[in-house]
């Protein structure tokens, strides 16, 4: 059989991701650039900017992997990129860059959903998961509930009506006076706090369904700022916050779990790097005789490497998504389940 080098490349929002997959030795080489310095004063991802960043780093990452691989362009069997959802401007970066290339190596390049990269990047670990299995989608675009059967089967369990989970976090954050992005910081402040001083509602808790919503989650937090909160006040209102966003991340994802009749679940994206999100889950998986899988941390977040393994598991499945005959277009909106 012949071998295959595949090369990931992400830039659907704030870091440029490049990676080399060998379909046999696994991932070879993968190098992030994250943007947060870049725009931490706006406190937001200004999209202008992510482009104009992207187009500086793309190169230099490219080459840094290959020589970290030791290979040269030419032994490049398929390139992956991300194609959407995301920012169009920053998408279409990748989007150039990788149909560019494929065109001038004479190789097939594979566009990619972005969330498919995420709930597949629990594969790339040595104690991976193994088909069907729900994901849990927690990034801060997103909050979904899939049943995964296969490469490309991916059915639509639930999903927020508002808020991404990490949304929720950032704007909270914000709301707290913590610096963008605010999940991290927000977690680390939870830590001081203790849940359940101040109270805050569980939304969508008993809907019965697999949907969720935090954005009434956000203004409840807003109303406690409003009221004033001194030091030790502000950790308490983190900690419940975390704690809530968390009681309904669980149950919505151990009903997933009993409504399909599968005992794994794959929490992947941003959020999935949440210790207490974390510890919840393996706690009551654990009492279900079910397992819970992650990425590696450091694939939690968005990065090339996921999407170079998901362009090698289509490769391989031979559910390549479209061809792109080197068209350089991107979906900024892309809903997964119509994969
Ligand atoms: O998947 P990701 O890197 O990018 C998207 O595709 O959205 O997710 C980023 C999101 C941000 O909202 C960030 O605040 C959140 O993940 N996040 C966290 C933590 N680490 C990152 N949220 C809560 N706790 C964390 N430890
Ligand atoms: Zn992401």
């Amino acid at each position: 059989m012949r071998r295959m080098w595949i090369l990931g490349i992400e830039s659907s929002c704030d870091e440029t991701g490049l990676a080399l997959y060998h379909d046999q030795r696994g991932l070879v080489a993968h190098a992030v650039h994250s943007q947060i310095d870049l725009h931490q004063a706006y406190g937001g991802v200004v999209p202008e900017l992510a482009s104009r960043d992207h187009v500086r780093r793309i190169v230099p990452l490219y080459r840094q992997v290959l020589a970290e691989a030791g290979i040269a362009a030419g032994d490049i069997d398929a390139i992956a990129y991300t194609a959407g959802p995301g920012l169009a401007g920053a998408l279409l970066v990748g989007a150039a860059f990788a149909e560019s290339l494929a065109f001038s190596l004479g190789r097939p390049a594979i566009p990619i959903h972005h969330l498919e990269g995420h709930l597949l990047s629990p594969l790339l670990s040595a104690d991976p998961p193994t088909y069907p299995f729900v994901a849990l989608l927690v990034s801060g675009g997103h909050t979904q509930l899939m049943r995964v059967s296969a490469v490309g089967d991916y059915e639509m369990l639930g999903e927020t009506l508002d808020d991404a989970a990490g949304e929720a976090f950032d704007k909270t954050a914000k709301l707290l006076g913590l610096p963008y992005p605010g999940g991290p910081h927000l977690a680390a402040l939870a830590q001081q706090g203790t849940p359940g001083r101040l109270k805050l509602p569980r939304p969508m808790l008993g809907s019965g369904d697999l949907d969720f919503s935090f954005s009434g989650l956000k203004t409840a937090v807003l109303n406690a700022v409003n009221k004033g909160l001194d030091e030790a006040a502000r950790a308490d209102l983190a900690a419940e916050f975390q704690e809530a966003v968390v009681d309904v991340l669980v149950a919505k994802s151990l009903a997933a779990l009993r409504q399909t009749r599968l005992n794994q679940l794959v929490v992947a994206g941003g959020v999935g790097a949440n210790r207490r999100l974390r510890a919840r889950l393996d706690v009551e998986l654990a009492q279900r005789k079910g397992r819970v899988f992650y990425p590696e941390l450091a694939l939690c977040t968005d990065n090339g490497a996921m999407i170079a393994f998901a362009g090698a598991q289509r490769l391989a499945a031979g559910v390549a998504a479209s061809s792109s005959q080197h068209a350089i277009a991107v979906r900024p909106r892309w809903p997964l389940d119509t994969l």
